[in-house]
């Protein structure tokens, strides 16, 4: 069985909605059915899904579990109580931009239906459409970021942007992936990607699987590898690219991205069109989630700092435009300067 088959983190069978509980990988594989708009929200607060296009295929399911649990025939109230979930569900992380995309894209199919039962169905069939087509985005992420590539190269990668952050193939992964299907061998370094190690649990999980040669590093080996002359290229996804090219990723990515300028190495973003704001002007105006310091504070559930110590958890951070070489979309390679 191929690897995208056991790694979904979204999945919709037999009407339920199922969600890979990441925050056990890759010690155990459980899958959490999600049967109400508040479970939802929770598992995505709680990184049981996680990455930005995948936030957006759960949210658009988390729709439609609140679209079932509407029980009634008024369309007005249908609307009404839909805004109500999209207002909700919007609260559960800020930074990723597919989640409100998502959203909006389920709700804007309310509009041209008649009645309730087909509103319904119009929003679970956008949300499995969204679902889709991520597939598909995430491949052509995939054909367009090899041209970046050479055979032998080994890149770094920071957090998780594989197939367990999208519907399959990934998007900073996406390259690697197809390199493979190719006959091409490309290696990577991932950064275990403290504090909640997507690097190490995720990234190096799903590579592993699929036979890719993977070296785990800390995020603190990041400069010496560069140094070193280990490392090609750099590949990271993001939550949300600002109109003027910076880009919001896993706290950690900024720090990537100005060794690799250091050494002269290129540091390209992968994301899907989707991740694109044109709403947001630049990387000072993204909202950076801050997180419960507990995580900082603990390594895998063990205390690991004196009981307290103050902690600083943003989620996120911002990297300048300028420090992008350029950004791999579905549709294309944009390189400098941004005008998105
Ligand atoms: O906090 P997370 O695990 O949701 O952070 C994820 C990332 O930073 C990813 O790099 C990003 O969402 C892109 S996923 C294709």
């Amino acid at each position: 069985m191929n690897l995208f088959d056991t790694v979904q983190p979204v999945v919709y069978k037999d009407g339920k909605v199922l969600f890979l509980d990441q925050t056990a990988l890759p010690l155990s594989t459980k899958w959490v059915e999600i049967d109400s708009i508040e479970a939802c929200w929770n598992a995505i607060r709680a990184l049981v899904v996680r990455g930005a296009p995948a936030i957006g295929i759960a949210v658009a399911f988390g729709m439609s579990i609140a679209a079932m649990d509407y029980h009634g025939d008024d369309m007005s109230a249908f609307t009404s109580h839909m805004k109500k979930a999209h207002s909700y569900l919007a609260t559960s992380r800020p930074t990723a931009v597919n989640l409100v995309w998502a959203l909006n894209r389920v709700c804007s199919r309310i509009d041209a239906t008649r009645d309730v039962a087909e509103a319904k169905n119009a929003i679970l069939s956008e949300a499995l459409t969204i679902q889709k087509e991520d597939e598909d985005i995430c491949r052509n992420i995939g054909v367009h970021g090899i041209t970046l590539l050479r055979d032998g190269m080994t890149i770094l990668t920071h957090c998780n942007a594989g197939a367990l952050a999208t519907s399959r193939y990934g998007t900073a992964l996406s390259a690697v992936y197809v390199a493979k299907e190719r006959g091409m061998n490309i290696k990577v370094y991932a950064d275990e990607t403290r504090p909640l190690l997507q690097g190490s649990r995720l990234t190096a999980y799903e590579l592993l699987a699929s036979g890719i040669d993977v070296t785990l590093i800390t995020d603190s080996m990041a400069a010496y590898v560069m140094g070193k002359g280990l490392i090609d290229a750099c590949i990271v996804g993001c939550d949300r690219v600002a109109a003027n090219g910076d880009t919001a990723n896993k706290i950690g990515t900024y720090g990537v991205a100005l060794i690799a300028k250091a050494h002269n190495i290129p540091f390209y973003v992968a994301c899907p069109t989707s991740t694109i704001d044109i709403n947001t002007p630049t990387g000072e105006d993204i909202v950076i989630e801050e997180r419960d310091a507990s995580e900082v504070l603990s390594f895998m559930g063990v205390a690991s700092a004196p009981s307290g110590v103050k902690a600083l958890n943003p989620a996120f951070d911002v990297t300048p435009n300028a420090l992008i070489s350029a950004i791999i979309t579905e549709k294309g390679v944009i390189r400098p300067p941004y005008s998105l």
